[in-house]
Formats: C-alpha cells, sequence, structure tokens
C-alpha cells in the first residue's frame, strides 16, 4: 500500500465511504502524492498517455494562429503609436492545466516568429493553483520573462484581488478531463440514481453506494440533454431501458470552472479540447460502466482504485452541460468541432490568406497528420468554441 493509500483509508475510517471525486481529487491532486505534483515527465512517449501537446510543436503553432487570426480580426490590432492615446489596452490570452508550459511555449514561440507586434500586445497568463507545476512552467517559459504572468485561480468577477477581466482568449487543453468527477449509478429496480462511494472492505479499496448524493451534484444543471436539466428529469422512455448499475459521470467542478471563465471574459474567445460527449452519448448502452478510465504506461483500464498517485484518472467530458452553463453566463456557441475538422479549418485559413504555417518537414507532416487523423487524435478530442 502506497502513503496515498494509507491517507486515503485513513479519511475513510473517520468519515465512511467517500465520494469517487473525493477519491479522485486526492489521487490527482494531493499536494505531495498526486499524480499530477510527483513529476513534470508524465505525458508523452515515456510517460502514461498521449495528448496533442506531446505529439510536437505544430498544435501550439496552429492554435497560435487561430488565436492571432481571432485578436487581429475582432479587435483590429494597431500598432499602439497610431491608437489615440498611445498606450493601447493589452489583450491576454489566458490558459489553464498547462502543466509543464510546454504548450505556452510552442504557442509564445509561434506568435514571436510570426506576429511580434501583436505579441508586443498580448500578455499570457497562466491559471495554475500547484506553486510545484508553476516551477516546472517557469523553467519552460526563462526565453519569455516578463510576458508571462501566474494566477493561483481564474479571475473572478468582482472578487478582489483576482478580479481582473480578460479581452483575449481563455483556453485548456485537457484540464476539464481531468478535473474530479462524480460517478452516478442507476438503480432500476428502485427506479432512482445513487453515487458510487469509496470505502473499504476486507482491507481492500472497494466501491460502494453512498446513502445519498452529493450536493454539488444536485445542485449543477447536469444532463443537458435538450428540455432537460437534470438526471431525474431524463425522458421515461430512456429511463426503462437503463439497465440496473448503468453509471455516468457528472463533473460539477468542470461546469464551474467553464462558468467562472465565461464571467470573466469581458470580450473575446473561450476554448476547451477535451476528450468528451455531448449528452445524449453518455446515454449509450455500449458505455454501462461510464467513461472513466485509469491511464499508466500508455495502457487504459476500469481498476480506477488501484495504486491512488501512481495512475492518471480521467473521464469524459460533457459538453452540452458546458454549452449550457457558457450561455447562461451570456456567451454565444460558435461549435463543438472534432479537432480533426477544427485544425483542418485553421490550416485552410492560412493557405487562403496566404500565411505561412512553416516548413512542412517530414516531421511536422507526420505531427499534423496524428493531430487530424480520425484514428488517431482527430476525432476523439473535440473542441468547444464559445464567444461573447
Ligand atoms: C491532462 S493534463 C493536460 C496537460 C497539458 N494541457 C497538455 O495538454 O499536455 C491536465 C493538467 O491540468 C492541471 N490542473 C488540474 N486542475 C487544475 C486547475 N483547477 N487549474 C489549472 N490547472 C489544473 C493538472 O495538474 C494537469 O497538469
Amino acid at each position: 500500500m502506497n502513503n496515498l493509500e494509507e491517507i486515503i483509508r485513513r479519511e475513510i475510517a473517520a468519515q465512511g465511504a467517500i465520494p469517487f471525486a473525493r477519491f479522485m481529487d486526492l489521487a490527482l491532486y494531493h499536494p505531495e502524492h498526486g499524480y499530477y505534483e510527483r513529476t513534470s515527465r508524465l505525458i508523452g512517449r515515456r510517460g502514461d498517455y498521449f495528448t496533442s501537446v506531446s505529439v510536437g510543436g505544430v498544435f501550439g503553432e496552429l492554435l497560435a494562429f487561430q488565436f492571432a487570426r481571432w485578436l487581429e480580426e475582432e479587435f483590429k490590432v494597431q500598432s499602439p503609436e497610431s491608437e489615440p492615446d498611445g498606450a493601447a489596452r493589452p489583450f491576454q490570452i489566458v490558459e489553464a492545466g498547462a502543466h509543464d508550459g510546454r504548450l505556452a511555449a510552442d504557442i509564445l514561440g509561434w506568435l514571436r516568429c510570426q506576429r511580434p507586434e501583436l505579441l508586443a500586445r498580448i500578455e499570457y497568463w497562466i491559471v495554475e493553483p500547484s506553486p510545484r507545476r508553476r516551477d516546472w512552467q517557469r523553467e519552460s517559459l526563462t526565453g519569455f520573462a516578463g510576458k508571462v504572468r501566474w494566477l493561483s485561480a481564474l479571475p473572478t468577477l468582482g472578487v478582489a484581488p483576482h478580479f481582473q477581466s480578460v479581452r483575449g482568449v481563455v483556453f485548456a487543453n485537457e484540464l476539464l478531463d481531468a478535473l474530479p468527477v462524480h460517478r452516478l449509478g442507476w438503480d432500476a429496480r428502485a427506479r432512482r440514481w445513487f453515487e458510487w462511494g469509496v470505502g473499504v472492505q476486507q482491507d481492500r479499496l472497494v466501491w460502494q453506494q453512498l446513502a445519498a448524493i452529493s450536493s454539488a451534484v444536485q445542485r449543477e444543471p447536469l444532463a443537458g440533454l435538450p428540455g432537460c436539466d437534470r438526471l431525474e428529469e431524463l425522458p421515461l422512455d430512456l429511463l426503462a431501458v437503463l439497465p440496473d448499475g448503468f453509471t455516468v459521470e457528472v463533473c460539477p467542478q468542470a461546469i464551474e470552472w467553464w462558468r467562472t471563465a465565461a464571467r470573466a471574459l469581458e470580450r473575446g474567445w473561450l476554448v476547451t479540447v477535451d476528450y468528451g460527449l455531448t449528452a445524449e452519448e453518455f446515454f449509450r448502452p455500449e458505455r454501462p460502466g461510464g467513461t472513466a478510465r485509469a491511464y499508466c504506461q500508455h495502457r487504459s483500464s476500469v481498476d480506477l482504485l488501484g495504486r491512488p498517485g501512481e495512475q492518471d484518472l480521467t473521464a469524459h467530458v460533457n459538453f452540452a452541460a458546458l454549452q449550457a452553463a457558457g450561455e447562461a453566463a451570456g456567451l454565444r456557441t460558435e461549435g463543438v468541432f472534432a479537432q480533426g475538422p477544427f485544425l483542418a479549418h485553421t490550416l485552410r485559413q492560412a493557405a487562403e490568406s496566404g500565411q505561412s504555417l512553416g516548413v512542412w518537414t517530414p516531421e511536422r507532416t507526420r505531427q499534423l497528420q496524428t493531430l487530424l487523423h480520425p484514428d488517431h487524435l482527430g476525432r476523439a478530442f473535440r473542441v468547444l468554441v464559445q464567444t461573447r
């Protein structure tokens, strides 16, 4: 048993079975033993899983092109001298879930080479609650000292000292699918939902039904199906065919994150790239056990409770619920796109405008294929874009 499992067992001994969301929070983010606190080298060939960032620099370059195009068009960027007061307001690119700072370095590197005047007007903010990860990011971004600013949380509307609205782009790559989820099961006989918790039995961590569903789950509009805010409101014909024990994940923390980001956005874009589903897809019969998975050395498993802190845990994002939260905060949805078509559109825009995205060496072409191809990362990842 590792140190973190001992800590988790002590918590269970003191208060009884804990929600899976609490288990996942400790497994990933315990300040000392959490998976994401241990080392920066978790992602990529030698780590546990790939992200689009770990494929190489092309992903960041394409995002940088897209962000630059949005900013230039929306704000009609001019040089500071040509603006009336001579000191034009800066724009922000705000990244959350920056991990080791690699994506930030790719984006800033491209802007420095290709759009130096725009970069002069940009502040790059990284939202990072963990002091340890902030150190990793500072190390990756030494070449951009003075350009990057760190915030421990998203700017919160009207609440000092974090309050500062954003004009620009707020984005995250694979942040929301790494936030702790609650797992809800359907009791077909009693026709009610219950929450899966984590307890200890015969000296092992085991799944146990909790006596009540966590209040955080009850507060959020989770299902996101048209005309249906809560799981209890799912259409009767759908509930009638859900098998006993059918499990879905819900993530109030992701919805709250999105809502806060939407409110912080004065003008611009809110973007997330994640593994995720629309609401209907969560209730497909081929997913009776839900979408939560553990990853270790590029192997996925459903042993979510094994070796806490030593394997990644992730669950699909509910894009419909995020979309609804953003729209309720006044944002307009541009769409939920598969990553492949989204990046292909960016490439087309670059070609049509005659702008160079760099030399397509065999290595960069290989990266592009991995990002775009539906059997690689092009279909599994989706991009939600909302604007104000
Ligand atoms: C799956 S990793 C993605 C890393 C990187 N964006 C990439 O694509 O390679 C998720 C990252 O989000 C970080 N994270 C988790 N909660 C966060 C929060 N509330 N704010 C900012 N980052 C967070 C995790 O520690 C981890 O570094």
